[in-house]
């Protein structure tokens, strides 16, 4: 038996690393990779918790097998049915026929429609238990992280926390699975990029979910992605994660434009000089046409303040621009303060679009917006200071 996959206990690491896969979802940059994570409980009575993308199976099978040998996996939980966890359902059972599939209402439906995949079924409830021998097993349901039938699993009797997508990130898992034993670095912003462009629409679900947790003793999370948490690392991944869906956020500005030749790239200049000279230290510029939305969205989550800028194209917004105004929306995210700025040649649209964005948005507008005709002027700069200056008042306002 393979000891360097122990959790704690009877409870073994069974997951995989993807550093193949160029996007998440098809959407996401992963330049660090991003693993699956999966769990295999030892226990008279073996229970595999989630598994793995389907390209890993064979992986995946080989590390089980290091474990239990031939022995049956006699339930399969699932927690999360997104395929990135699920995809290797239908070849488990082929492994594994007797397996008895543990999931909710929700769970089922997607499995048969997914992988067509029935047989027996253990329909958990809220608050619901399992009884492995040693270990005793209680399940949560916590419905739109960021899916219908997202659920967790509390083993009562080490205290840990299998918490599907809940507390993830982006990053491979180097040699080592649990915080203590590797370098965590990189994963505390690949955590907020993860959560704010897969779950942070679900703020108020993410609420509820940490609402049911709060009175667990909870020592160890083991989520589907990135590290186990412990320690002083676990009170800071639970910290981040409220703070977050409550959209929470640092004094700070993104500025975020689209430019095609520089001219509306000087007016995001000249406002972060601004915001700079006012004293607000956390200034993050994204140009669109070479940010990721993804880092652009994960800033957002960040930072109190927005401001954003865009030329008009064709006379329509800047498409880019266009494309990045749909994602906040989509995101739902709360209570920033927004600024906007725009130019034109010869017949304005940006700023217009953007107004519309601010009402939808419902965020609370900040300075005077500024339009410019085709190049700086000496009239734009002071309009530019004077937003930037109006973004730096009102966030000063908050400090405490
Ligand atoms: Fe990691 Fe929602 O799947």
């Amino acid at each position: 038996m393979n000891r360097k996959s122990v959790v704690k206990g009877k409870i073994h690491y069974v997951g995989v690393n993807d550093r193949v896969k160029p996007l998440f979802e098809g959407l996401w940059p992963l330049p660090y990779g991003v693993s699956y994570n999966s769990y295999l409980i030892d226990d008279e009575t073996i229970a595999l918790v989630d598994t793995v993308d389907v390209c890993y199976f064979e992986i995946f099978l080989r590390k089980i097998k290091n474990i239990i040998g031939e022995r049956p996996i006699q339930y399969l939980i699932i927690n999360h049915m997104e395929p990135d966890h699920s995809g290797s359902i239908r070849l488990i059972k082929q492994h594994y026929p007797n397996i008895v599939i543990v999931g909710n209402k929700q769970t089922f439906g997607m499995i048969e429609g997914f992988y067509g995949v029935t047989g027996e079924q253990y329909l958990v409830k809220d608050g619901d238990y399992l009884a492995l021998g040693h270990h005793k097993l209680r399940f949560y349901l916590t419905p739109m992280i960021h899916w219908p039938e997202t659920m967790m699993t509390f083993d009562e009797t080490e205290g840990i926390l299998f918490s599907g997508d809940g507390f993830g990130s982006f990053g491979t898992l180097d040699g080592g699975f649990v915080d203590s034993c590797i370098n965590t670095e990189r994963h505390w912003d690949e955590m907020i990029r993860y959560y704010s462009n897969i779950v942070g629409k679900y703020g108020s679900a993410v609420q509820k979910a940490l609402q049911k947790l709060n009175d667990l003793d909870v020592k160890m999370i083991c989520s589907t992605h990135g590290p186990i948490w412990t320690g002083e690392h676990l009170k800071k991944v639970m910290r981040m994660t409220d703070r977050l869906s409550r959209y929470d956020a640092d004094e700070g500005v993104v500025i975020v434009y689209g430019t095609m030749y520089g001219n509306t790239e000087q007016m995001a200049e000249a406002i972060a000089e601004e915001l700079c000279a006012q004293g607000i230290k956390h200034i993050v510029m994204h140009n669109v046409n070479k940010s990721h939305s993804s880092y652009i969205i994960s800033d957002i989550f960040r930072y109190r303040g927005l401001i954003i800028g865009a030329p008009t194209y064709s006379n329509q917004i800047y498409p880019e621009v266009e494309s990045l105004l749909s994602k906040i929306l989509v995101r739902d995210i709360k209570d920033r303060y927004l600024g906007y700025f725009g130019s034109f040649c010869w017949a304005g649209a940006a700023v217009k679009r953007m107004a519309e964005f601010a009402e939808k948005s419902r965020f609370e507008v900040v300075g005077d917006p500024v339009e410019m005709k085709q190049a700086m002027k000496e009239i734009t700069y002071t309009q530019c200071e004077n937003l930037g200056r109006a973004m730096a008042d009102r966030l000063k306002k908050d400090r405490g």
